[in-house]
């Protein structure tokens, strides 16, 4: 049987955590796992990230506003926003005499891309000793504020939060779609997919039915047809454009 690393595990095992002790994660361990997430890999060796941990209880309420009252958002012992930052680079460029070329969308691909690889790296690192983590992409229902309370300059934006703490609930761990949805080999096609998906929608309907809080009746393609079906933070393009981003 293949042995698989305890790594392979970790990450098998995630499942996100929206309660937490009280106990402190601890500046040490904070940064050996922020340290972590520094170690991934970078589009162009950009580093197109700037973490905000955010600790002003005043702050965390406005947040925890902001994400339509998430608790766990103002409760959790940590509570970290991840920019996508290009400020940083263009500085260095004009150190260096240059004229920064502000707002290219591949600037903007590279900066959030390194974002996502940073924060699953801080994300696998805190699971891996036992934290648990929840991401917070609610901090987009009001992008401007997030940023404003932050004092994001031009050129960086918030992405997600990020909680961490030590979990104090054991969610059990959501499936996701068969391998067989998700990998396709040389050619893009969609045999056999719906006949595979109205499987996996039996099975989430039986894991929100069966699970150990927040019941529903659901199934998966429904619930994509009700985020797919609606609009979502239409302000976000004016506010990226506002930032400098996005305008070729
Ligand atoms: C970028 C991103 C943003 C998310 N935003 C939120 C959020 O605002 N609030 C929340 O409770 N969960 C949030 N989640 C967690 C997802 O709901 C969760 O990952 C998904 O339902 C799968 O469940 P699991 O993480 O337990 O496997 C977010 C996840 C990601 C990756």
């Amino acid at each position: 049987m293949l042995n698989l690393s305890s790594t392979i595990n970790v990450l098998s095992n995630h499942r996100s955590i929206r309660k937490f002790t009280e106990a402190p994660v601890g500046d040490d361990l904070l940064c050996k796992i922020i340290a972590a997430g520094q170690a991934a890999a970078s589009s162009s060796f950009l580093q197109g990230v700037t973490i905000m941990r955010v600790t002003d209880p005043n702050k965390r309420a406005a947040f925890k506003e902001i994400t339509g009252g998430q608790a766990y958002v103002e409760t959790a012992p940590e509570f970290l926003v991840f920019c996508a930052d290009l400020s940083r680079p263009m500085r260095c460029c004009a150190t260096h005499g240059g004229t920064p070329y502000e707002g290219l969308t591949e600037h903007f691909i590279i900066a959030t891309v390194d974002v996502a690889l940073c924060a699953q790296n801080v994300a696998v690192a805190a699971e891996s000793v036992g934290l648990g983590i929840c991401y917070i992409g609610a901090i987009r229902n009001d992008a401007a504020r997030s940023a404003e309370l932050l004092d994001l300059p031009q050129q960086v934006y918030p992405v997600f939060g990020m909680c961490i703490g030590w979990p104090d609930q054991d969610p059990e761990v959501k499936p996701r779609l068969p391998l067989t949805v998700m990998l396709k080999e040389d050619s893009y096609g969609i045999d056999g997919e719906a006949e595979a998906i109205a499987i996996y929608d039996e099975e989430m309907r039986n894991y929100y039915a069966t699970r150990s809080a927040n019941i529903k009746i659901q199934g998966w393609s429904e619930q994509m047809a009700g985020l797919l079906g609606k609009e979502s933070r239409l302000h976000m393009r004016p506010f990226l454009e506002g930032k400098g981003f996005l305008k070729r």
